[in-house]
C-alpha cells in the first residue's frame, strides 16, 4: 500500500494515479493501531493486499475449494455486457478490480469497433495487481481506455467524476467483505450519483450448506492460512512492528447469527509488541484473536434490501444452477 507520493504511471494508453497520499498514511498507522489496541483486536481486510497478499488470493481463486470465483466466471461468461449497457458510450467503473480476468469475460464479448466507446477505470487499493491487471488488459485490448486508480474506494469515490453513462461493477463478493450496514451506505451512496439508466453489477456469494463455505476458506494446501497471516507482514511495513506471521494460527468459521465466515489470527504466545510511532506497546496473550475478515453471505431478501435501500431496481439476476452465487444488475431508474 503506497500512501508516499501522488504519481501518474504511463503504461501506453492507459494510466494509472496513485491517490492513496490523499488519505495519507498516519491515517492508515492510526486506523491499525486503534483495531490493535481494541478488544477484541481488528486489522481491516484491505489490508491484505499488497503484493504477495494480491498474489496469494489469485491463488486462492483458482482453488477447488474457493467456488466463488469459478463459479462467478461461469455466471460472468453467459452476461451480455451490450445488452445491459450502452456499449458504444459508457465508462465502467470496477471497485476492487484485482486481477483482470473477470472484467476480460465481459469484454471479449463486445465487437471490436465498440472499444473506442468504453472507458475501463479499474479502482484498488493494491497498486501491484493493477498495474498488472493494466499492462495485460491493454495488450488484450487495444482500443480500450483505462484510467486505473489506486484508491480506498470506502473513502476516494469522489474521485470517479463525470456525465457519462456509467456501469459500476463490484465483483467476487467483495461486497461481503463489509458489514452488512456498511454494504448498504456504501451502495446508497454509490446510487446518489448515478443518473438514470446507470447500471451496478454486483456479486453476492450466496448462503449455503456450512462445510462448503468452511471448506471455501480452510483449503488443505493452506493458501489462504498464508494470505491470513500476510496481513501482518503489511501492518509491519505501515506501523514498524515485528509482528513474526508464524507466531499466529489461522482460524475460519462460519458465525450462522451473523451468516458470514470470519477469519481470525490466533496468537500463540503471550507478546508486547513495540511501535516507534506510538508511545504504547500492543500487547497480546496467547490465545487472544485478531479479527481480520469477515465474508458476509446473502439470500434472496438480503439481495432485494440492498436495491430498495439503495433505490435501485433489480433489472436481471444471473445465477449458476445450484444457486451458489448471483450476479445481479442494478439500474437507476
Ligand atoms: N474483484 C476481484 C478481486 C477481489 S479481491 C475478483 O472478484 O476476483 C478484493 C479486491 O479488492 C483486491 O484486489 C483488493 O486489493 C481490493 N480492495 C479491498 N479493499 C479495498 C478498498 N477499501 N478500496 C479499494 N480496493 C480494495
Ligand atoms: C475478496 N473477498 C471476496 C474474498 C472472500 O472470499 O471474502 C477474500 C478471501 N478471503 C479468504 N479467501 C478469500
Amino acid at each position: 500500500m503506497d500512501y508516499s507520493k501522488r504519481d501518474v504511471l504511463e503504461r501506453g494508453s492507459a494510466t494509472i494515479v496513485n491517490c492513496l497520499p490523499e488519505i495519507g498514511r498516519e491515517t492508515a498507522v492510526a486506523e491499525i493501531f486503534e483495531g490493535l489496541t481494541a478488544y477484541p483486536k481488528r486489522i481491516s481486510s484491505k489490508y491484505f493486499y499488497d503484493k504477495k497478499g494480491s498474489g496469494l488470493f489469485e491463488r486462492i481463486t483458482v482453488l477447488k475449494e474457493y467456488y466463488l470465483s469459478r463459479t462467478e466466471k461461469t455466471i460472468l461468461q453467459d452476461v451480455p455486457l451490450c445488452a445491459i449497457t450502452d456499449c458504444a458510450d459508457v465508462d465502467i467503473v470496477e471497485l476492487g478490480s484485482g486481477d483482470h480476468s473477470k472484467i476480460t469475460l465481459l469484454l471479449d464479448k463486445i465487437p471490436e469497433e465498440c472499444l473506442p466507446g468504453i472507458r475501463y477505470f479499474p479502482v484498488d487499493i493494491s497498486r501491484p495487481a493493477l498495474e498488472a491487471s493494466i499492462v495485460e488488459l491493454s495488450s488484450l485490448f487495444t482500443g480500450l481506455e483505462i484510467h486505473g486508480i489506486v484508491a480506498d474506494y470506502i473513502h476516494q469515490m469522489h474521485l470517479v467524476t463525470g456525465k457519462r453513462k456509467k456501469l459500476y461493477c463490484f465483483l467476487g463478493s467483495t461486497i461481503g467483505n463489509l458489514q452488512r450496514d456498511e454494504a448498504m451506505a456504501f451502495v446508497s451512496g454509490i446510487s446518489a450519483t448515478m443518473l438514470p439508466g446507470d447500471g451496478f453489477l454486483i456479486g453476492f456469494d450466496r448462503i449455503k450448506d456450512v462445510s462448503v463455505l468452511e471448506k471455501a476458506y480452510n483449503d488443505a494446501e493452506g493458501l489462504t492460512a498464508r494470505f491470513n497471516r500476510n496481513i501482518l507482514n503489511v501492518v509491519n511495513r505501515l506501523i514498524e512492528t515485528d509482528f513474526d506471521c508464524e507466531d499466529f494460527e489461522h482460524r475460519a468459521f462460519y458465525n450462522q447469527e451473523d451468516r458470514r465466515i470470519e477469519m481470525h489470527l490466533i496468537a500463540s504466545k503471550d507478546m508486547r509488541v513495540n511501535t516507534p510511532l506510538v508511545q504504547d506497546d500492543i500487547v497480546i496473550q496467547k490465545g487472544e484473536m485478531i479479527h481480520t475478515e469477515n465474508s458476509h453471505k446473502f439470500d434472496e431478501g438480503d439481495i432485494a434490501l440492498f436495491a430498495e435501500h439503495a433505490g435501485l431496481s433489480i433489472a436481471m439476476t444471473f445465477s449458476d444452477e445450484k444457486e451458489w452465487f448471483s450476479l445481479v444488475h442494478l439500474r437507476k431508474t
